[in-house]
């Protein structure tokens, strides 16, 4: 598997430099790689030494409470932010999904999914009926010539997952995917992710601030506090039925006492 490495550049270095972006080979079975991964915004430390992998396929969610850093990891795992010290090793073009769909207004969905592909030749024809697919997987076909202002918002979600995967990326990072849609649709669309994951099977990492949609979903779970990995636990009970075991709700307090959260209902 070709993955990127980024080698790390002290800040007082200054800018990144070509080099970081050698091409090295990794084990085969690791999609991510993050070692001594710090950032700092204007002298001020938002990630501290960060380790942790992630392997080929593994979903892994991460939570910390607000400002605790998950969207600035998120976005060094995307190369959307090279500023940091460390080591990053991960796929080149991994695929991104945010809590807004961020669908362009003036294209339709179809277009949309099939955004910076191929779309002309064999490979366009290519491109087209996989998108055509994607957008059956997730249920939008009778969407695909409808303008992104006309659709719900779990549909600019799905939207948004279809152009994530018609990639086949080997990384998929989501950020808060769900967070802004109600919470019959959020349900959905966990059944809707565990499904497209069990098809695609990306390295996944969904950043998220709600325990259960974590335990629901993952398997494995990191918490960020200030900036530090404060926690790093396998999910070790089958994905199937997982709300209705005793072990749910002990992770759940777990997690709960990590994020510094009291549960005055237990
Ligand atoms: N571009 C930036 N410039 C300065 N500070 C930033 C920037 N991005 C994030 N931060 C700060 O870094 C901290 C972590 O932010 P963020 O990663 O967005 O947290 P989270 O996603 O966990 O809520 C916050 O204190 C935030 O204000
Ligand atoms: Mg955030």
């Amino acid at each position: 598997m070709a993955t990127d490495t980024v080698t790390p550049t002290p800040h007082a270095t200054g800018k990144p430099t070509e080099a970081r972006h050698a091409t090295a080979e990794t084990a085969s079975c690791t999609t991510v790689k993050v070692r001594a991964l710090s950032r700092e915004f204007d002298g001020r430390g938002v990630l501290h030494d960060i380790n942790f992998d992630i392997r080929d396929g593994e979903f892994v969610a991460l939570l910390g409470r607000s400002g605790s850093g998950k969207s600035t990891l998120l976005r060094i795992l995307a190369r959307l932010d090279d500023e940091y010290t460390g080591t990053v090793q991960a796929p080149k073009r991994p695929a991104v999904a945010f809590q807004d769909s961020r669908l362009l207004p003036w294209k339709k969905v179809l277009a949309n999914v099939t955004l910076g592909l191929p779309t002309r030749g064999v490979e366009g024809t290519e491109t087209h009926a996989r998108a055509e697919e994607m957008l059956a997987e997730v249920g939008l076909t009778d969407h695909a010539k409808a303008w992104p202002k006309t659709l719900s918002g779990g549909e600019a979600q799905r939207a948004s997952l279809a152009r994530a995967l018609v990639r086949r990326p080997e990384l998929l990072l989501m950020d808060e995917p769900f967070g802004a849609l109600d919470a019959l649709t959020r349900l959905r669309m966990h059944q809707l992710l565990r499904t497209l994951r069990q098809r695609h099977r990306p390295a996944l990492l969904l950043v998220t601030h709600d325990i259960d949609e974590a335990i629901l979903l993952a398997d494995r779970v990191l918490v960020l506090t200030d900036g530090v990995l404060s926690l790093d636990l396998d999910i070790p009970f089958p994905i199937v039925g997982r709300r209705r075991r005793p072990e749910f709700t002990e992770l759940r307090d777990r997690l709960l006492e990590e994020l510094g959260v009291a549960d005055d209902d237990r």
